[in-house]
């Protein structure tokens, strides 16, 4: 089995912002979970630098926009080993390999039959890089994004001809009712499909920072094109020697904010169409991150810094509360004082004092031996078809539920601790046997979760499943009895509590 991932490729007009990390932290949790169950991953963000975003901004600066691109593509770089992902490559859409794969893929579009000259007019937003139609602005001429003014802008175009796609997405979207998920951005996709379909700009004449186009030299393709096809190009090149479209082609999920959802659920799947290339099998489209009730964003610069947050408690805790906190798939506010609230009371009470006591209470009452006895039938019922649960929740990107569900079972393990209380049992005579089920019960239960919660919180699950001797991480081993540990070790709090003032 193959998967295939992607995050979309961020622009480097600014630096790497929460919102990013965001959505490279979710992309990276399923990459991690479809290794987990012994698939052939791929995994891929990268950076998009052509078009205006990016010009207008190094304009601004007094700098190229090749300068720019280059100073943050660095940055969002650095961010992934940062936030502990593991993308198997990162694109630049400068890269030579990928402005050739474009020409070629475009020029076939073109040969196709579905490029035509044409007229623009109409408003312009240069921060989206998006035409925006009379119903999509507000307050006059700005944008819904950005809130800028916008621009009316008059040119001559070549235009892709999706008009001409509309009855064949239409069926698409019939026949694959899980194309886009969660379902409302699938009947808002489907309704603006149903709305009728304008022809779209393919190419811009005004600029020069882009991809060229092969047949008019005076044109650049527009930066949505070029940007859109980062996903079938880095294929192409990402292993010198390799075409590995052949084994992901087409992808298994993009993952995307809802900013983006009419260019991938409507213009993506068109131009793959006209190309004759194999459409995704999944888009799923997450919410915003608010701050103050407004979209986080760089421009706006109300932004929590991923950078800082990871300096002072680690990837693991910003992966969480992010997918904890937000609901994947819808927006959600997000603030320093709720980070701080989940780390103390899930990460460092709910999870770190768990691992803590199961492992302290092995290494005093027994030696740190888990005594090979047979589970407690109280228990296990409440493991019953938690790894597959879990499993079909996060094939579908559902990751809150699934981590929901997971944290459930920290919540009973935390309880069966309270209901059996080890301490008094080690004091009574006759209760070895007792004390034995609970132990080997508890660092079983303890054993399951963690490696459930791998994918969410990777550094820290990695070091307790060695401190439990157990680090075999295959999803087929999370089910309650699959494989008691036998000896723990010491270890130290996962997640040390933080003194507060600090951070507020
Ligand atoms: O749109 N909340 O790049 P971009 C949640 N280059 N997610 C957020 C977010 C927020 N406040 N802010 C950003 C572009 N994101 C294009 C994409 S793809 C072929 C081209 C995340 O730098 C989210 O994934 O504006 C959103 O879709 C993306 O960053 C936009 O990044
Ligand atoms: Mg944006």
């Amino acid at each position: 089995m193959s998967f295939y991932v992607t995050t979309p490729i961020y622009y480097v007009n600014a630096a790497p912002h929460l919102g990013h990390a965001y959505t490279t932290i979710a992309a990276d949790v399923m990459a991690r979970h479809h290794r987990q169950l012994g698939e052939d991953v791929f995994f891929l963000t990268g950076t998009d630098e052509h078009g205006e975003p990016v010009a207008l901004a190094a304009e601004a600066l007094g700098v190229t926009p090749r300068e720019l691109a280059d100073k943050n593509a660095e940055r969002f770089k650095a961010l992934a080993p940062l936030l502990d992902a593991t993308n198997d490559f990162f694109i630049r859409t400068s890269d030579p390999e990928h402005g050739r794969a474009v020409q070629e893929v475009l020029t076939r579009v073109k040969d196709n039959g579905f490029v035509e000259l044409g007229m623009y007019e109409g408003w312009y937003c240069p921060r989206c890089a998006d035409f925006k139609s009379e119903g999509e602005i507000v307050d006059g001429n700005r944008c819904p994004i950005h809130l800028i003014e916008l621009d009316w802008e008059q040119e001559e175009n070549y235009f892709f001809k999706l008009s001409a796609l509309q009855e064949r997405l239409e069926r698409h979207y019939a026949e694959h009712p899980d194309f886009v998920a969660p379902g409302s951005r699938y009947n808002e996709a489907l309704s603006f499909i149903r709305g009728g379909l304008q022809d779209v700009s393919l190419t811009r004449g005004k600029l020069t920072w882009g991809v060229p186009v092969p047949w008019d030299e005076g044109h650049v393709f527009y930066v949505w094109f070029d940007a859109l096809l980062n996903y079938y190009t880095a294929l192409t090149y990402a292993r010198p020697g390799e075409d590995l479209t052949e084994e992901f082609w087409p992808a298994s999920y993009h993952l995307i904010g809802k900013d983006i959802l009419k260019f991938h659920a409507v213009f993506w799947p068109a131009l793959l169409m006209a190309a004759g290339l194999p459409l995704p099998e999944h888009l799923y489209v997450h919410g915003y991150l608010l701050m103050d009730g407004h979209k986080m964003s760089k421009s706006l610069g109300n932004v929590l810094d991923p950078f800082e947050i990871i300096d002072k408690y680690g990837s693991d805790a910003l992966r969480f509360y992010l997918l904890r906190d937000v609901s994947f798939g819808q927006d959600g506010s997000v603030s320093a004082a709720d980070f701080e609230k989940r780390y103390e009371s899930e990460l460092a009470n709910d999870f770190g004092n768990l691992a803590s006591r199961t492992i302290k209470m092995v290494l005093r009452y027994r030696d740190g031996a888990v005594p090979q006895v047979e589970l407690d039938p109280v228990l296990a019922p409440d493991f019953d078809g938690l790894c597959e649960r879990v499993g079909d929740l996060m094939g579908r990107a559902e990751l809150t539920p699934a981590l929901e569900e997971i944290w459930q079972r920290v919540r009973r393990l935390n309880r069966y601790v309270e209901e059996n209380a080890p301490w008094k049992l080690a004091k009574e005579e006759g209760r070895e046997a007792d004390l034995d089920r609970v132990l080997a019960s508890l660092t079983e239960g303890l054993r399951t979760v963690t490696v459930l919660l791998h994918a969410y919180i990777p550094q820290r699950a990695e070091v307790l499943l060695d401190a439990l001797g157990a680090p075999d991480l295959t999803i087929a081993n999370a089910r309650f009895g699959a494989a008691v540990p036998t000896q723990v070790q010491d270890l130290d709090p996962l997640f040390p509590k933080q003194p507060a003032a600090e951070v507020a």
